[in-house]
């Protein structure tokens, strides 16, 4: 079956940077075919197609990439927040609170809460997702919970090295988390990473299970400078990590190192060696009250950016990259179009999903292109700008993910529908 959406008043392709439109058309059409998009271009000279879909005008973008979520987890840490939001600080020990809700909830029960919060993040015009393990904590519940996620979700990281269990040896568990814990997990993951902060792992311990996850053939990220400087971005630039995630508290030498390690890649073609994203997660910083990511002075470094939604019942329960989004527009000095990029084809990106089609067969994501999947977000509105014009509005108006159009909970007509 083939599909033309036509009639799209902004056509926000995130297709690398475009050229001189910046990748953006106006009056334009999509074709869709089976899972993927086949044609691109002025709406006047759409080829046919079995069937079509009218946008009315408005604006179509590509799904958001959401490549930094927490989703297997029971229990709510609603108190926690209510302390934050009174004065208290965050700090990594709140973790331990969500494993023991997740240790003892059914995997039926698990897997029920996640596909829930996927299906929360759906409904939101996400259409690609990363999760994390990290509320197992012991070998048994972390493959379980990529077990679950690997279900659920589109890649899957083990985050077995997330906080070291109370009463635990801290060099003891970083050793089960290097040596069973990945091999019991390591059929289901993709990626795995490490939180590199004070009160979870040292920059000793880290590197330990960085090596032994990538001598597993697992993908690297970080979780680093989130709470205060720290060895997280150098780690990940070190060992070439896909992505170094919060990014709260960088200085010279760690914007310089990430902007350095994509000097071979060029970002015009996409061509060269990939380096090191950097992902911040404004929901995030807002709920734990740290000063946002820097996104402006990081973009301006010549660093790859991604935004993410980080939810999580901790620190970021939402899962809205709307939301990213108009806080990266609003707070972090971005443009409409740099967030929207760092949204998609910045998650791609730091997922290694932004172009080709892997050995299994899938496609790109994060940008509409010919022959990328067929993951589309239509908005409620004529622009994308209306994300940070019109914040908190839900803007969602279809969504469509390896071109099947997804069923959305009733749309409320807003002013330009
Ligand atoms: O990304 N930084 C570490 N992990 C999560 C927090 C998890 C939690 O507090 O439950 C984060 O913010």
């Amino acid at each position: 079956m083939s599909l033309v959406i036509t009639n799209i008043g902004e056509l926000m392709t995130q297709h690398l940077w475009g050229g001189a439109q910046g990748g953006v058309l106006r009056e334009a059409a999509v074709v869709i075919e089976g899972e993927r998009i086949s044609w691109l271009g002025p709406a006047a000279s759409a080829p046919a197609a079995d069937e079509s879909f009218d946008a009315g005008g408005r604006a179509l973008l590509p799904g958001w990439v959401d490549s930094h979520t927490h989703l297997i987890f029971a229990g709510d840490r609603t108190a926690e927040f209510e302390a934050r939001m009174a004065g208290e600080n965050y700090s990594a020990g709140g973790i331990a609170v969500t494993t023991g809700a997740t240790r003892s909830t059914t995997d039926f029960d698990l897997t029920r809460l996640a596909m829930g919060r996927v299906a929360e993040a759906v409904s939101q015009g996400t259409t690609y997702l990363e999760t994390k393990t990290g509320y197992g904590l012991d070998v048994e519940n972390e493959a379980r919970s990529a077990r679950i996620a690997s279900t659920v979700v589109d890649e899957v990281t083990y985050l077995g090295a997330h906080l070291v269990p109370v009463g635990v040896d801290a060099d003891e568990y970083t050793e089960l988390v290097c040596g069973p814990m990945l091999e019991a997990v390591r059929p289901y993951a993709r990626w795995a990473d490490v939180f590199c902060e004070r009160g979870a792992f040292t920059e000793e311990q880290s590197r330990r299970v960085l090596q032994a996850c990538r001598a597993a053939g697992l993908g690297l990220r970080i979780h680093g400078n989130q709470l205060g400087p720290g060895a997280g971005v150098r780690l990940a630039v070190e060992f070439g990590a896909a992505s170094v995630d919060h990014v709260n508290y960088v200085d010279d030498g760690d914007v310089a190192a990430l902007a350095g390690s994509w000097s071979d890649w060029d970002a015009q073609t996409g061509q060269g060696h990939r380096g090191t994203v950097a992902t911040a997660l404004p929901a995030c910083d807002l709920s734990t009250r740290q000063p946002l990511a820097p996104g402006r002075m990081l973009l301006d470094a010549g660093v790859q950016l991604a935004l993410a939604s980080n939810c999580n019942p901790g620190t970021s329960y939402t899962s809205s990259m709307a939301f990213c989004v108009t806080t990266a527009v609003l707070q972090m000095g971005l443009s409409v179009h740099e967030a929207v990029r760092a949204a998609t084809y910045g998650g791609a990106l730091a997922l290694g999903r932004e172009s080709g089609t892997d050995a299994d067969g899938r496609r790109a994501v994060g940008s509409i292109a010919v022959g990328h999947r067929a993951d589309l977000h239509l908005l409620n509105a004529p622009s994308a700008t209306h994300l940070a014009y019109r914040p908190g509005i839900p803007l969602t108006a279809a969504v469509w993910r390896a071109g099947v159009r997804l069923v959305l909970p009733a749309p409320v007509q807003s002013a330009q529908s």
